[in-house]
């Protein structure tokens, strides 16, 4: 295959909706000839921080004991009580992060009580999830011990709603610094030699609800006083993550900041804190009837992929907040809790935030991902709410036989994987047929994204079909590298609501794409309806 070069604005008949002010979602042009996928394959933009696939796991439910964490007793095969299987699963996905231990929970969690010998550790009450008790089996190191399993990297969320900033000072201290401190020296006491590195800490969480009530003005100034005392130990740099807005709450983010500071200048690093988050959830219903993961029409299939479609829309405006106060972009954004949220499965706690996950919610990641691409330039990191038994989890673990699932969500984090610390390439989506209009904003049938490793002279493109029931044939129109191999992988199952469960893991699982064909703009490509697919291509 060869380059070839019609011009994009040739093939345009006219523009569908783009909100003013740029990119703030998917969009499709129109176009007089075959639906079709337009690469610049020599023009790379923004790096893909690996840091957009990250993780979340907090005290909530069945995520961390149960799932990750079982003890040293347990049948199930367990390093240091920490799961093996759970772990090879997570290692295979290249996770570059994992947030712990809240959510919620972070506001109320005290680090001193889960270090220590386990038999002496206090116990708490988890008020937020279930009202259960909590006995601290996992604390500090169990959580390091975790990362280092991995192959991961720590963000530790610190508690500013009901902690001192002396017990968050004493936490970074505690974890990173190397001497004979009064921290460190605990540290050593309780087995651990060797500082860990800490590259992320938050800032408390969700500050203006479950993590106080606060007002903007005032959480700002307590994110500036906090974020001081979390300090550089041994040689360990700190990205410091003020707890951000939720949804559209521009004021919240033009508050906090409004109360950065150094960021006039391209140099020197920006402060207090040097990146702000964003929660974003997907749900086709009201928060007081999200709607069931697994039973929902053709309607609320469109209606959910719209609204997952909105948090590319919420990542713009927020940036564009930003932009005012910080130009430089020396202020990070990231969207630490996103993924849908369904009513728990039925007969199960309705504080645990347990749901099954179908190719809906595959779509949905793949949406979110291609906005991320879009948005590299400010989005520096990304947790999808939550790795394991809880949200939009990526594993399912069976409370009575340890059974473990992989989720959709989990096959289309290993597809997207390879867009990791990779070149952003626009991907412009033309199709032939206006896009529906859902709650006010086109839905295009079609998403896209694509990234170039310019090292290994290869690209990625992500390709969904947001059509319930009917396939599509796109020609991926490659320009400006020529094209010398490729392999395809999709992911569809028998419904749009199809899953996996213990008896049928593999119901959704990805294979083989063989509908690709060599076209003289680059390939055709037919992908099934509700799919996600992902084309690899080897540049000469
Ligand atoms: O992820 C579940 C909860 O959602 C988190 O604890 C909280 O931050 C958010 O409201």
């Amino acid at each position: 295959m060869t380059e070839n070069a019609p011009t994009l604005a040739s093939d345009l008949v006219s523009a569908l909706t783009t909100p003013a002010g740029g990119s703030t979602g998917p969009s499709a042009r129109r176009t007089t000839g075959p639906a079709r996928v337009v690469v610049d394959l020599d023009l790379p933009g923004a790096t893909i921080s690996r840091h957009l696939y990250g993780h979340f796991a907090e005290h909530l439910g069945r995520c961390i004991y149960g799932g990750f964490f079982v003890g040293e007793d347990s049948e199930i095969p367990n390093t240091r009580g920490i799961r093996d299987d759970v772990v090879a699963a997570l290692r295979a996905l290249h996770i570059p992060n994992l947030r712990w231990p809240g959510g919620c929970f972070a506001d109320e969690y005290h680090w001193k009580d889960g270090i220590g010998p386990r038999e002496q550790r206090p116990r708490m009450v988890n008020s937020h999830w279930g009202d259960v008790v909590e006995d601290n089996s996992f604390g500090t190191h169990e959580f390091l011990d975790l990362v280092e399993l991995l192959g991961t990297e720590a963000y530790v969320n610190g508690n500013v709603g009901s902690g001192t900033v002396q017990e968050m000072s004493e936490w970074i201290e505690y974890l990173t610094r190397a001497d004979d401190s009064p921290m460190a020296a605990l540290r050593r006491q309780n087995g651990r030699d060797e500082p860990w590195k800490v590259p992320f800490f938050g800032i408390g969480n969700e500050s203006w609800g479950c993590g106080g009530n606060m007002r903007a003005e005032d959480y700002a100034a307590l994110a500036r006083q906090y974020s001081t005392f979390v300090r550089d130990h041994a040689g360990n740099q700190v990205t410091r993550i003020a707890a951000g807005a939720s949804d559209g709450d521009l004021g919240w983010t033009e508050s906090l900041m409004r109360a950065v500071t150094n960021v006039e200048h391209a140099d020197g690093k920006a402060g207090p804190y040097q990146a702000i988050s964003l929660h974003y959830y997907t749900m086709s219903g009201p928060w007081s009837d999200k709607g069931s993961a697994t039973e929902f029409t053709e309607d609320e299939w469109y209606l959910t992929l719209s609204r997952a479609a909105r948090a590319e829309e919420h990542v713009a405006r927020h940036a564009t907040v930003m932009d005012r106060y910080d130009p430089h972009r020396k202020v990070g954004l990231v969207l630490d809790e996103w993924g849908t949220w369904w009513n728990v499965e039925p007969g199960t706690n309705p504080g645990f935030l347990y749901q099954q996950n179908t190719m809906r919610d595959a779509l949905v990641a793949s949406i979110h991902f291609d906005g991320f691409h879009r948005h590299a330039d400010r989005l520096i990191m990304a947790n999808i709410a939550q790795t394991v038994n809880v949200l939009q989890a990526m594993i399912l673990t069976d409370p009575d036989t340890g059974a473990l699932v992989l989720t959709p969500t989990y096959h289309v984090f290993a597809m997207n994987a390879g867009h990791q610390d990779a070149a952003a390439l626009d991907a412009h989506v033309l199709l032939p047929e206006e896009s529906a209009v859902i709650e006010g904003r086109a839905l295009p049938r079609i998403s896209a994204s694509a990234s170039l490793r310019s090292a290994e002279d290869t690209a990625l493109i992500s390709l969904s079909n947001l059509d319930a029931a009917e396939p599509r044939t796109l020609v991926l129109d490659l320009r400006g590298r020529e094209v010398v191999g490729h392999t395809a992988t999709v992911l569809t199952g028998a419904s749009t609501a199809a899953h996996n469960t213990p008896e049928q893991p593999e119901a959704v699982a990805p294979v083989p794409l063989t509908d690709v064909r060599e076209h003289p703009a680059g390939l055709e490509v037919t992908l099934p309806p509700h799919s996600v697919a992902t084309v690899q291509l080897q540049l000469g």
